[in-house]
């Protein structure tokens, strides 16, 4: 069985009967927390099931004729043999072959693939909730103690849940990212104090590269970790950033290089958490990024309102990728489905049936991979979905040249 056949969150038992939810999963291990002791545990993820998909499959294989040890083969003999014989053409039960007929499908979908997480899929076991940024920073044991982190977009949503929690740590510095000085002030008001005290201002609007630099300026020495998080969506219209530029784009991504490039410019040692979507994926599908379709991004007739939140996504992956090319500790997350107000530009129609129809994370679940990528031992320029390595292609080619544009924009707007 191999590590990523477990998600956080999950609800599992161990072969020794202890049942719990996975707080971590690492190379062939998991973190664990008892659910009847509270305790944590950790256990080889080869020794784990989820609960009930045991008893199912056996239930399922015991129709079949077949012991627990019997393999794909003998399945697909056993239905067979018993579909000759119950088939309703040949005068049998249709209720018996029905259920021979289902058992062979979990069957065959399950224990082909020897895999009990497999079989929990198939089953549909009721799935239990994602772990939150807090659970996740205690798992990896507070890695960020005395560290200095900088939060973007820290004033709501995934990036303030992140925030509180980080507080909950012993972290030395938190720098909170809003747009303006009264909207941190608010969120930091309404703390306790021995957490005020560790909590600094970051304020700009990252539509101005100009207040991106400013910014920059004000710290003295780059912070140990960064969280690229503000972002905006779905804007209906295509509308200018103070520089001129496409605003998604500009503030997802250009606001994030510029801000990133010159804080790694005088560390050797900074983590950089980028924070993209499931939704980047289609990116490289829709974008075959070169000169012509960057140049694409800031003019208003080819302008999508999801289209240009996807790119501005996508370059997300592409900039982190390059980032770690270049040796900087850079990763790329997605938060996952996360009830924030991220999709406040949406018609209310379309906002209503998204949230009706979707199972949203709570903001301290979205933040959970965003702390798993801050805190735990990651791979540069690896993609992470629930606190998991996802399998990304790395392009090359794309990435140099978003990074060649990219400077060039910001060049072009620093210049005036
Ligand atoms: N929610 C999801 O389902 C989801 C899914 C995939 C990816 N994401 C990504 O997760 C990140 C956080 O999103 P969220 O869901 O937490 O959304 P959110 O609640 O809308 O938070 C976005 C944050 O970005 C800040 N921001 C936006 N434009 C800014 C600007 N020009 N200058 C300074 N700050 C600005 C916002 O500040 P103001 O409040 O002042 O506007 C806010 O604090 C985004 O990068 C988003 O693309 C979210």
């Amino acid at each position: 069985m191999r590590a990523w056949d477990f998600a956080l969150g999950d609800a599992v038992e161990t072969l020794s009967g202890a049942e719990g939810r996975v707080l971590l999963v690492e190379s062939g291990e998991v973190l664990l927390r008892e659910a009847s002791t509270g305790r944590m545990a950790r256990a080889k993820t080869s020794e784990l099931f989820r609960p009930g998909a045991r008893q199912a499959l056996a239930t399922h294989r015991a129709v079949l004729g077949l012991g627990p040890a019997a393999g794909p083969q003998e399945a697909t003999r056993a239905f067979r043999r018993l579909a000759k014989q119950h088939h309703p053409d040949k005068g049998g039960d249709p209720e018996t072959f029905r259920s021979l007929h289902d058992a062979f499908q979990v069957d065959t979908r399950c224990a082909l693939h020897t895999s009990q997480a497999v079989a929990w899929r198939y089953l549909r076991l009721p799935r239990a909730a994602v772990p939150t940024a807090g659970e996740v920073l205690a798992a990896t044991k507070y890695a960020l103690s005395g560290k200095e982190v900088l939060i973007t977009g820290a004033c709501n949503g995934i990036g303030l849940a992140l925030a509180l929690a980080l507080l909950e740590c012993p972290v030395k510095k938190l720098y909170l990212h809003g747009r303006c000085k009264e909207r941190v002030a608010e969120v930091v008001a309404r703390l306790p104090k021995a957490q005020r005290q560790k909590c600094c201002a970051a304020v700009a609007d990252l539509s101005s590269l100009k207040e991106v630099d400013d910014l920059v300026a004000t710290f003295t020495a780059p912070p140990d970790v960064i969280i690229c998080c503000a972002g905006i969506a779905t804007l209906p219209r295509w509308t200018a950033s103070r520089d001129g530029y496409e605003s998604q784009w500009a503030v997802n991504h250009l606001a994030h290089f510029h801000l990133v490039t010159q804080m790694a410019k005088s560390s050797s040692s900074l983590r950089v958490v980028m924070v993209s979507s499931d939704l980047q994926k289609l990116g490289k599908r829709w974008l075959h990024l070169d000169s012509a379709t960057l140049q694409g991004i800031n003019n208003p007739s080819c302008y999508s309102f999801l289209g240009n939140y996807i790119t501005s996504k996508y370059c997300n992956r592409l900039f982190a990728a390059s980032l770690a090319r270049q040796g900087v500790e850079a990763v790329v997350c997605t938060p996952g489905e996360v009830a924030t107000d991220i999709d406040r530009h949406l018609p209310w129609i379309l906002r209503r049936l998204l949230r009706w129809s979707s199972r949203k994370l709570l903001p301290e679940q979205g933040a959970a991979t965003l702390a798993f990528c801050a805190s735990a031992d990651v791979q540069p320029g690896a993609f992470y979905a629930n606190s998991r390595q996802v399998h990304v292609p790395t392009e090359g080619a794309a990435e140099d040249e978003l990074w060649q544009f990219s400077e060039r924009l910001v060049a072009a707007a620093l210049k005036h």
